[in-house]
């Protein structure tokens, strides 16, 4: 099947810079940031609105894209599991799928809580949660 491109929508900026200092997941991350929204794509962001959770979806571009089994949070106590078994940044397309709350927004920045995203990381999509 004709694999279609993907555009990126912006890019996430944060004070995480590497996966050792990365909150291992969004529901147990504090920490703070901005996703950038390219100009092309702010008419998208209109009806987004602080207080709320949005699910943002990103291309982790560091992720190593050939392992098929993972140890669940580094605890090889635990097993290897099969990737599609895991929330493991390792897998053959690197989409993440993070759960943030917005705290502002101005024009096409988002400023979000609960960041397990390193900086620099492309955003491919934002969704909302339907209430
Ligand atoms: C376990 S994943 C969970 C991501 C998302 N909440 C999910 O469930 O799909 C979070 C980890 O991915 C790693 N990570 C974050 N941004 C990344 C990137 N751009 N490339 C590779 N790994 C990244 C960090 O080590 C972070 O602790």
């Amino acid at each position: 099947m004709h694999l279609p491109e993907l555009h990126f929508i912006g890019k996430v900026h944060s004070d995480i810079h590497n996966t050792k200092d990365a909150p291992k997941f969004h529901a147990e991350s504090d920490r703070t940031g901005t996703l950038e929204i390219y100009p092309q794509y702010q008419d998208g962001l209109k009806g987004i609105a602080v207080g709320q959770t949005i699910v943002v979806l990103c291309w982790f571009h560091q992720a190593d894209r050939n392992a098929l089994q993972v140890y669940p949070r580094g605890d090889k106590s635990k097993g290897l599991r099969g990737v599609f078994a895991t929330r493991s940044p390792m897998r053959p397309n690197p989409i993440a799928i993070s759960e943030l709350k917005v705290l502002a927004v101005d024009g096409c920045r988002i400023e979000v809580s609960g960041l397990d995203i390193l900086h620099g990381t492309p955003i491919v999509d934002i969704k909302n949660i339907p209430s």
